[in-house]
């Protein structure tokens, strides 16, 4: 029987969250996003571990009281058990352990990136594989087709950065605080269309596979090459020349990304056109996802803004849709995974 009530925890990188689901909809989501790690321009993952463990507790008790609920009310604990940090990781795993043993309810260790594969139809968007979904975040830039819940097939990945990551490492050129992705979206909002043109990399014989380091360094020459570099590393720019910068990066990603996924709709395989994790908050990005879905008429589903990215209620829906499914619940020896992958190992 599946759980009714599921407390779902997340704490692979720098959001400490935690959320209840009931019945897959969701009635209590906390997110807590460490900006301890703002001043070291990225994220310091023994940092990240000590704030989990402070700021967990208390997010597990604030969803319980916005549900009006107690510990006893909740029949299931889903908590993300891979990839991400393993210090990081171990925090979540470890609480969700100790309270399902506690309270004698199961536990299930979920994937990061299966949950935001999954979290655009937190909503209740009806969603029917086979479709195509893009999982785009800090760590992540995954091309996958889903036949099934749990069937997944890779299409493409990155070879190098990830877009977030990107965006993050060209943020601190342009002089934005850490994490950048969103600065780097409003201001390329404003600002297009840019006069720059960055390169459009693509592998070839390879329409999927991704490459974004060489954008990154194209915006570093470009940089060196026009404007004063400061003591903070970042380079002297008045806010038109930012903004003109973070255009013509943001149309060379949606660009990049339209060239390899517009061809896939157009193929009328899918059913629909998928697009979780942190990047998919952009506008910038939304906006011409949009474009490319109306053109080959397949329908968009993105998450709304806050469950983008990470978040505990795309964990504890997971959680249900696995439940659901027919999933065992995690053994006691469960284990962190901190580079687990959303598919199964080639046999
Ligand atoms: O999914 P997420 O929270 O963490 C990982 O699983 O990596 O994604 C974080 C990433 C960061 O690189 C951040 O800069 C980016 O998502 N991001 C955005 C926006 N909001 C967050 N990128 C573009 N536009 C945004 N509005
Ligand atoms: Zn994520």
């Amino acid at each position: 029987m599946t759980p009714r009530v599921i407390l779902g925890i997340e704490t692979s990188c720098d959001e400490t969250a935690a959320a209840i689901v009931v019945d897959g909809k969701v009635i209590a989501d906390r997110i807590t996003r460490q900006i301890l790690h703002e001043e070291f321009g990225g994220v310091v993952p023994e940092l990240a571990s000590r704030a989990h463990e402070r700021l967990l507790m208390p997010a597990v008790q604030a969803v319980l009281g916005d549900a009006g609920l107690t510990p006893m009310d909740v029949n299931a604990v889903a908590v993300t058990s891979g990839p991400g940090l393993a210090g990081a990781l171990l925090v979540g795993l470890a609480f969700a352990k100790g309270f399902a043993r506690a309270l004698e309810i199961p536990f299930i260790g979920v994937n990061h990136i299966e949950g935001h594969l999954w979290s655009a139809s937190l909503g209740n968007t009806n969603l029917t594989p086979p479709f195509l979904a893009l999982v785009i975040s800090g760590g992540h830039t995954l091309l996958v087709e889903v036949e099934a819940f749990g069937k997944y097939h890779k299409l493409g990945t990155t070879r190098d950065d990830a877009i977030g990551e990107l965006l993050d490492k060209a943020g601190r050129m342009i002089g934005f605080k850490f994490p950048a992705g969103a600065s780097i979206d409003r201001e390329a909002l404003k600002a297009t269309p840019s006069s720059l043109q960055f390169p459009r990399i693509r592998i070839p014989d390879e329409p999927h596979t991704f490459s974004f380091s060489g954008l990154k360094t194209a915006v570093l020459y470009h940089l060196r090459r026009n404007h004063r570099q400061l003591d903070t590393g970042a380079f002297d720019l008045t806010e038109q020349e930012r903004g003109n910068i973070c255009a013509g990066l943001m149309e060379a990603v949606a660009d990049t990304l339209q060239l390899a996924i517009a061809p896939l709709l157009s193929s009328g395989k899918y059913t629909a056109f998928v697009v979780g994790g942190g990047v998919s908050a952009s506008r910038f990005l939304r906006g011409r996802f949009q474009e490319m879905c109306e053109a080959s008429g397949t329908p968009l589903i993105i998450p709304p803004f806050e469950h983008c990215t990470d978040n505990g209620a795309m964990i504890a829906y997971l959680g249900h849709l696995k439940f659901q499914a027919g999933a065992l619940p995690s053994d006691a020896d469960h284990g962190v995974n901190p580079s687990a992958s959303l598919f199964a190992p080639a046999s």
